[in-house]
């Protein structure tokens, strides 16, 4: 067990580890984990994961459960990151690749987060869970509460992915449709959760969601024999990947394992819900709600997002941007990765193509990046979207 402690995001506060927390205690930012790493790095090295299982627990050291046996697993992590050289060569890059997470447990990348939230719950003896989702988080919870033998209450927007509300139902979730947004969803069980006992495992409001997502970073490392891309486009939301991407390169750099040096980051959002883009843009570090959100990608209808500050604080210190897409081009681009590679990708994480494009025709990406999208979801969950 190499938790030291947590540690208030923005405001630096300690908190101590293995206690039920969500938010800081001071001033209600996201808490981090922090680890002795000095301790991890004695057994965790570069050679010993030659040997280790092809999930994300190979980096069990930088993980925060401390007894194995509370380890609640799907297999999840590991996933191919795939060359996508028909692409590459369309657009005129030449080193191109999909880290295509459609191929996790439930099918999404969500399922990292989920793996680690809920085996910590039960680590800490929680009993019943709750989170407001647009979609694929719900679906992961729901498996993975139900592994673990523990209830979970989960709200939708009523226009989610009719894949994501019947995965839910399959999987013994309780499941509540709601006429608003994700940040409605998340009011409700803000609302309720004293009352009836929900702990609750929204995007950073619990700290270990991001940690299961972090292992993105170690992966795409290792994966790359630890020389890491020069550009990341990642489609964001709550924006957990991409913070935890970046801890994952401060932990790595720290127990000696990569250089200073960082990919580009770069956020994708859909032109109807841009709150990201739109704080970038402007020079803020803290995104104003985003009005009227609308989007087909329903992962990235995410109007506020509590880890706002820390998204923008990685695209400003990596070099890195924001880019809105349309849904016409999201969509669009749907149809070209997967004719192009044979990956069916989720509507967020087409969305990275025609975001590529943008930053090409600004000059910020060039033919000699190595540039790695990232595929979250799967295409087949969305048919809805494709007018299936
Ligand atoms: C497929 C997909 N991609 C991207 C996102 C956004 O992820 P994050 O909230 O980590 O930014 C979501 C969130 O629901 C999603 O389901
Ligand atoms: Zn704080």
């Amino acid at each position: 067990m190499n938790v030291t402690h947590l540690e208030c995001a923005l405001c630096g506060l300690r908190h101590e580890a293995q206690r039920l927390l969500n938010l800081c205690h001071e001033c209600g930012k996201p808490l981090l984990v922090k680890y002795d790493l000095e301790a991890a790095k004695r057994t965790l090295t570069k050679a010993s994961l030659k040997g280790r299982p092809a999930d994300l627990w190979r980096y069990r050291e930088v993980l925060p459960v401390v007894n194995d046996a509370n380890i609640v697993s799907l297999g999840e992590g590991w996933t191919p990151l795939l060359s996508a050289t028909n692409l590459g060569r369309h657009l005129g890059i030449r080193e191109l690749y999909v880290k295509d997470e459609s191929q996790n447990p439930t099918q999404s990348f969500k399922a990292r987060g989920m793996a680690a939230a809920v085996s910590m719950a039960k680590e800490l003896g929680v009993g019943k869970l709750a989170v407001p989702s647009a979609g694929n988080a719900a679906g992961a919870l729901a498996a993975y509460a139900a592994r673990a033998g523990l209830e979970c209450f989960i709200f939708m927007p009523q226009d989610t992915p009719r894949a994501n509300v019947v995965e839910c139902e399959q999987t013994g979730a309780h499941v509540t449709l709601m006429d608003g947004l994700i940040t409605d969803c998340g009011a409700e069980v803000g609302r309720r959760k004293e009352a009836e006992g929900w702990f609750d495992v929204s995007t950073l409001k619990e700290p270990y969601r991001v940690e299961g997502k972090k292992t993105l970073g170690y992966e795409l490392a290792e994966q790359l024999d630890w020389e890491l891309p020069d550009v990341i486009i990642y489609p964001t939301g709550g924006g957990t990947g991409l913070i935890g991407m970046w801890k994952a390169f401060d932990e790595m750099e720290r127990m000696g394992w990569i250089s200073s040096k960082r990919p580009r980051m770069v956020t994708v959002q859909a032109t109807g819900c841009a709150p990201i883009v739109r704080a970038f843009e402007a020079g803020k570090r803290f995104a104003d709600e985003f009005p009227n959100a609308a989007t087909t990608a329903s992962g990235l209808r995410v109007p506020r997002a509590i880890g706002d500050f820390l998204i923008i604080d990685a695209l400003r210190e990596s070099g890195g941007t924001a880019v809105a897409v349309t849904d016409d081009e999201l969509l669009a681009a749907t149809r070209e990765i997967g004719s192009a590679e044979g990956v069916f990708c989720a509507p967020e994480g087409a969305a990275c193509l025609p975001a590529l494009r943008k930053l090409m025709d600004r000059g910020l990406v060039h033919e000699s990046d190595r540039v790695v999208l990232f595929n979250t979801g799967a295409g087949v969950k969305y048919l809805e979207s494709f007018g299936g």
